[in-house]
């Protein structure tokens, strides 16, 4: 006899288990929750005997996990419509990054506002990402560059995870841009964010994961091992943007490294991508950046699937290249741009971003043992969630098994 807090009944579920049916799917399923967690989940003809203390019948819609958007860099100030028109016109990311512009330019916007205006601006945009079933969100710092605005940032992020209604895992991103200060000494900043402020903000709780940017307009490979030396001595997981405008053999620093992800990676070379396989590190793909940046160098999704490397999608919500709010909407531009399966796309934004935030323990599919955290679809087939850009096709969403 299973006692349960709830059944969730009369649904087509995509369990995005893997090694079965296409998307892990039950038709006709249930799934039975105590405290949060799944304690049963199967066909409903099977239904074990159980007492449920509320039942929820889903009228036949489709159940997905929660969506994870593994990548994001959701707390920022200001805006930066302006760059975008400039690049409309035809200057470049870079030409704009080394005139002083482009993640400089949010930094200085970040440092001015308040913890409550840059809460209350995220938790707009993290709006947008919850009505296309998000559930677990990552959020980066990076835009601070000094120790008290990233400790800002990444407690605006932990504040998000206690009163915005999802899932948060921080990452500090430290070594994102060298800040207007230390244009004429970049190994001080890089000492101050391994040695200083880095342990502050993990001293306080605030670091789940730490990323980096390593690129030419960015940090070099040496900069990030320093940083990344650092994150493992406290035993912190790391992550990478890597590869996204050059071939800066961002993926092997990365695997090297066990890192949990690679991210972007459009110009990854083979053995980066050999080296993630063997290092189980998983290739985010950031399709928003892609297509802002109108970037024509896709990243190497067939070697991917050929040596076994996850991949996840995700976001990449910033002021910059990726002004993007809609998980579903992601999930098209992976398809049409990067020629990635519905299922490939959708399982990229559950069980492979769960990988990615090393959290598949707890979520990213619908198994016994893990959270209750479930997106409810007004669809038929589960290809739709790629299919559809901007469409509205979300019903409702359970956290730990609460409905929202
Ligand atoms: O993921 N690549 C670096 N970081 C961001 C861009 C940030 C920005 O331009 O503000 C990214 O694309
Ligand atoms: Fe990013």
């Amino acid at each position: 006899m299973i006692e349960a807090d709830l059944l969730i009944t009369e649904c087509r579920l995509a369990t995005m288990t893997e090694g079965g049916a296409p998307y892990g799917a039950i038709e006709d399923g249930a799934i039975l929750i105590r405290d949060g967690v799944i304690v049963w989940i199967g066909a409903r003809h099977d239904l074990p005997d159980y007492t449920a203390v509320r039942t929820d019948r889903l009228e036949g819609r489709w159940v997905t996990p929660g969506l994870i958007d593994c990548h994001t860099h959701l707390v920022f100030g200001g805006d930066r419509s302006g760059e975008f028109e400039q690049r409309l016109e035809g200057v470049s990311y870079e030409d704009i990054a080394r005139s002083g512009g482009g993640i400089v330019s949010s930094v200085r916007a970040t440092r001015e506002e308040s913890e409550d205006q840059l809460f209350a601006s995220a938790m707009k945009r993290l709006l947008g990402l919850k009505d296309t079933g998000v559930t677990t969100v990552e959020i980066k710092s990076g835009y601070g560059l000094e120790r008290d605005s990233e400790l800002k940032m990444l407690r605006v992020a932990r504040r998000i995870g206690r009163e915005g209604g999802v899932r948060v895992r921080t990452s500090y991103l430290g070594l994102h841009a060298l800040p207007p200060e230390h244009k004429s000494d970049r190994v001080a900043y890089v000492d101050k964010a391994v040695d200083d402020i880095l342990p502050a903000a993990h001293a306080e709780g605030l670091v789940d994961a730490v990323d980096a940017y390593c690129e030419p307009i960015a940090f070099s490979v040496d900069e990030v091992s320093r940083l990344f030396d650092k994150a493992k001595s406290l035993g912190l997981p790391v992550k990478l943007h890597a590869d996204q405008l050059s071939d800066s053999d961002g993926a092997a620093l990365a695997a090297r490294y066990g890192a949990l992800s690679a991210d972007h990676i459009e110009y990854a070379n083979a053995a980066g991508i050999r080296a993630m396989a063997d290092a189980g590190t998983v290739g985010v793909l950031l399709p928003g950046a892609f297509l802002m940046l109108r970037e024509t160098k896709t990243p190497p999704v067939e070697l991917m699937r050929r040596h076994g490397v996850r991949m996840a999608v995700a976001t990449d919500c910033n002021p910059g290249t990726s002004p993007v709010a809609s998980m579903t909407a992601t999930l098209n531009l992976a398809c049409v741009q990067f020629r990635l399966t519905p299922e490939e796309a959708l399982a990229g934004a559950t069980r492979n971003a769960a990988h990615a935030l090393g959290i598949n323990d707890d979520v990213g599919t619908i198994e016994v043992g893990k959270r209750a955290d479930l997106a409810v679809w007004d669809i038929q087939r589960p290809a739709e969630l790629s299919y559809w850009l901007g469409a509205p096709l979300l019903a409702v969403v359970y956290v730990n098994g609460v409905l929202l």
